[in-house]
């Protein structure tokens, strides 16, 4: 009998997983590598959050909660949705997980049976495509193009529905591109949708707030007859730079929320009752310094997307939201190291960066689109001017 499950079979080795443990490797061996593979701010948790929590802490509040949040917290998600995004729920149609993660994996779980489809644009997050084998279900993955904007059309989702899709997987701001949906795309997308009301929308918002030149808009701001199959994602993770905390949240049909809360019963309980109030109280305060993180975040975008566009051979694209650069590699493919190695492909590109410059990427295939390769640019402006250096002098070893 095998020891592991034949579910895990399912999984492929994750791409992501294999650079960061070999640059954690290098760098338990003494190597100076600059990690820019990570996927949270690098900012603190604001003092004033951080505060709310410790009270929590000496008030007692440190037991088990309510299974899917505590009412305080849902009260201040619905007034999140109310003021911020023009969308009303009641408590019962929100659920509080263990981070958006945990609140995505329990909505696929509760959702999907086997031969259900789901539609998931790439590059994607790494997580989509798992979490879906995981649930027995099947990734249909369309390719979207840098010429598009890594955004799908309207035609392409049409071809790609059929009597099984269950979910399509709206995520913008979008990781790794930071492509923005815009309103008008949004409602040509809606179009589609109205006419299969069998697909229901799992619309990942947590980069809501970090985004530069564009405005934030839900495909609900645009087709509010979609509010009953659309389920919105979102969390305190990116925002407040509360990665740590484990807080994240969905809104959407009853029925969904009720199934959630069942699987979460048998599995975490409920979330931890201290970062409940820490994002209560996160939800509800002032959010001023998102400013200053979003300038300071703009600043290390367009210091590195000047920095590629100065490259032959490397072309980026220009992100209007999240803190990630997807950098085309195309023009190195099939070039020759100095130790005569060929670059194959972009986790070759992504493992010489590691060894010949000591610098940590993430391939684009670990996205589902390749020849990329992403930068992340939740790091300081020191960390990110000494990688390009290393970067530009790496990349003369290449002919
Ligand atoms: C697109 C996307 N969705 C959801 C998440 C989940 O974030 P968390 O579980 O920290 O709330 C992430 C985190 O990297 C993400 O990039």
């Amino acid at each position: 009998m095998a020891l592991i499950s034949d579910r895990l079979s399912r999984f492929k080795p994750s791409l992501t997983v294999k650079i960061s443990q070999i640059a954690r490797e290098m760098s338990l061996s003494g190597e100076d590598v600059i990690s820019l593979s990570s996927g949270e701010p690098d900012f603190d948790t604001p003092n004033h959050i951080k505060d709310s929590a410790i009270e929590a802490i000496e008030k007692g509040f440190t037991k088990y909660t309510q299974v899917d949040g505590i009412p305080e917290l849902k009260k201040a998600i619905a007034n999140k949705f109310s003021s911020e995004n023009h969308l009303n729920y009641n408590l019962k149609q929100i659920t509080v997980g263990v981070g958006g993660k945990h609140v995505i994996y329990n909505l696929l779980m509760s959702t999907l049976n086997k031969k259900d489809e789901v539609i998931i644009p790439s590059p994607y997050w790494v997580s989509y495509p798992d979490m879906v084998g995981l649930a027995e279900g099947t990734s249909v993955i369309i390719e979207t193009q840098m010429r598009d904007s890594f955004k799908i059309t309207p035609k392409q989702l049409e071809n790609n529905i059929t009597k099984n899709t269950k979910w399509f997987i709206l995520n913008s701001p979008g990781n790794p591109t930071g492509a923005v949906y815009e309103k008008k795309e949004l409602y040509e997308l809606s179009k589609v949708l109205i006419k299969h009301p069998h697909v229901q929308i799992l619309s990942d918002d947590i980069y809501e707030h970090i985004i530069y030149d564009k405005k934030f808009y839900n495909i609900l701001n645009v087709e509010p007859r979609l509010y009953d199959r659309t389920f919105i994602v979102n969390g305190v993770s990116k925002a407040f730079s509360m990665t740590g905390w484990r807080i994240g949240y969905g809104v959407g049909n009853e029925e969904i929320i009720k199934s959630i809360s069942k699987i979460q019963s048998q599995s975490t309980t409920n979330p931890c009752s201290i970062s409940q109030v820490a994002a209560k109280f996160a939800l509800e305060s002032e959010k001023k310094f998102l400013e200053e993180w979003i300038s300071e975040f703009k600043k290390r975008q367009d210091f590195l997307v000047n920095f590629f566009k100065s490259i032959i051979g490397l072309k980026p694209f220009i992100p209007s939201g999240a803190f990630y650069l997807y950098v085309s590699c195309e023009g190195f493919i099939d070039k020759v190291q100095n130790n005569g190695k060929k670059i194959k492909d972009d986790m070759d590109f992504a493992e010489f960066l590691l060894y010949e410059a000591k610098v940590a990427v993430v391939p684009g295939s670990a996205f589902g689109k390749s020849p990329f390769f992403r930068i992340s640019y939740a790091t300081s402006l020191n960390d990110l001017s000494e990688a390009c250096n290393r970067i530009g002098n790496a990349l003369k070893k290449i002919k």
